[in-house]
């Protein structure tokens, strides 16, 4: 049975949410590995839209079970809302869901201090999603992080003192911050604290006063998180590798994009985790020679969130006709997102870095009403042409894109099944995706629902599928 990495293959949001959704019927669990409720899901079925951060796409299927890995930092109020809304859907998760007891606590802290830094960043602003991702991530490389099996654990008083002490240091040095304890947002010392006229041996009492209530508060919202989480925390490790063995498949569900990626992105306007597939081994404990394979999912189009060099975007109105017709605004934040032609320079870098065996094809029929539709496949710089990304974030702010254009097909593409009913204009544009790849487009999404994606009958995903391409088709 075959193991399986979906990755995106541009900056997020390349729709692998749907791929997931669509390809379940071929695998027997889906793995997160990475990342946190900075991921936006959308899953589109039949008259039902969910938006997913945390937990995995499968989870709408209730014969998936699901599991969030070790490599991801897990806000336990995102995490128990989510689970709320599941039920609220009547979506049981009971007995399918499982949670690492090794993957990192994002609290409320790692927020403040990631709003607080990107109000205070100008020209450094990442623009992140503001959920407290980098700072989570940071405790945990500085090893003074809390993990999920450490939320009731005997000394979380005095590890939540470190852990405030920290946050507050930098507040402070950010002039931002009064409180950032849980479910209390960081407020701004310049604007809402009042003067205080107390001698500084007062202050300093109330300071003391102030940081035990506020821990002893957090302790007890981690201590009430726990017994909720309780029913999903396990060693995620042990039981994936059991699966495996067991001769199950599991679909290992990447967030964000391989250009996100903290090691191999556009650094520093990249995400705090490895989105690229090796992300997938560390952030679960499955080995290497335990995967099989990875289908890369890759837009028609390019689009990215936040700052960060973006060498074929555009910034005319085919921009905005691409942000409207492909309702490119982002699901965590609801920020517009920019949109730029196809970019195979960074479709090569992520076939490179992931080892894509073969690419699912999205938003095809975003591209339907252009005359023309050129493709970045080269970035000129200081009179000389690159074939692949700099990694110095100067070179790609002063990269030119070097286009080809195809020719547009300007006809509906929404909901085709079959290969043969592609318009020619558009299989030119798949074929040559293929060529600059090295891989075959076995999938092509021409609509958010899951029963608008064609499948092709093709060897690489038969093998990926595990022989089981039949039954996705059947309830596509
Ligand atoms: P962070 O992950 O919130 O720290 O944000 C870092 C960068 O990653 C910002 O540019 C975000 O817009 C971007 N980012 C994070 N998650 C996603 C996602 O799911 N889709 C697209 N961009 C994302």
């Amino acid at each position: 049975m075959a193991n399986v990495i979906i990755v995106g293959m541009q900056w997020g949001d390349e729709g692998k949410g749907k791929i997931v959704d669509l390809l379940c019927p071929a695998f027997d669990g889906v793995v997160r590995y990475q990342g946190g409720h900075n991921a936006g899901h959308t899953v589109k079925f039949r008259d039902r839209h969910f938006a997913l951060r945390l937990i995995p796409s499968g989870i709408l299927r209730p014969e998936m079970a699901c599991f969030m890995g070790n490599g991801m930092v897990i806000a336990p109020d995102a995490f128990l809302e989510e689970l709320d809304q599941l039920a609220a859907f009547g979506v049981e998760v009971q007995g399918r869901l499982f949670v690492s007891n090794r993957a990192h606590v994002l609290l409320p802290f790692h927020a403040a201090v990631d709003r607080a830094r990107e109000a205070a960043g100008g020209g450094n602003r990442i623009g992140t999603t503001a959920r407290g991702i980098g700072p989570a991530y940071e405790s945990k490389a500085s090893r003074y992080g809390l993990r999920t099996c450490d939320l009731d654990a005997p000394d979380l008083e005095e590890r939540l003192a470190i852990l405030r002490r920290r946050a507050t240091m930098e507040l402070a040095s950010l002039g931002a911050a009064t409180r950032a304890t849980a479910g209390a947002p960081a407020t701004s010392a310049t604007s809402e604290t009042p003067a205080t006229a107390e001698a500084p041996a007062e202050a300093s009492a109330t300071a003391e006063a102030s940081e035990t209530s506020e821990i002893t508060a957090c302790a007890e919202q981690c201590r009430a998180w726990a017994e909720r989480l309780r029913p999903h925390l396990r060693d995620t490790e042990q039981l994936l590798n059991a699966w495996i063995a067991g001769g199950r498949s599991l679909l290992f569900e990447g967030a964000q994009g391989t250009l996100l990626d903290i090691d191999h992105g556009t650094y520093p306007y990249v995400t705090s985790s490895n989105s690229t597939a090796g992300g997938a081994c560390t952030g679960t404990g499955v080995p290497p020679t335990r995967i099989d394979g990875a289908i890369g999912v890759l837009k028609a189009y390019t689009t990215r969130v936040g700052g960060g060099p973006f060498p074929s975007e555009l910034g005319d109105a085919r921009g905005d006709f691409l942000r409207q017709r492909g309702n490119e605004f982002g699901t965590v934040t609801g920020r517009p997102r920019r949109c730029g032609w196809l970019d195979t320079v960074v479709a090569r870098y992520a076939q490179l870095l992931n080892g894509i065996d073969t690419v699912a094809l999205t938003k095809l029929d975003v591209l339907d009403d252009f005359d023309e539709i050129p493709v970045c496949v080269a970035y000129r710089l200081d009179g000389r042409e690159l074939r692949e990304l700099p990694p110095d974030r100067r070179c790609l702010e002063r990269a030119e894109p070097v286009l080809r254009v195809f020719k547009g097909w300007q006809r509906s593409t929404a909901g085709i099944l079959e290969e043969s009913e592609l318009p020619a204009a558009a299989r030119t544009y798949i074929d040559f995706i293929e060529q600059e790849l090295g891989a075959a487009v076995t999938l092509v999404s021409t609509g958010p629902r899951r029963e608008e994606t064609l499948l092709r009958d093709h060897p690489t995903l038969q093998r990926l599928t595990s022989g089981r391409l039949g039954q996705v088709l059947e309830q596509r």
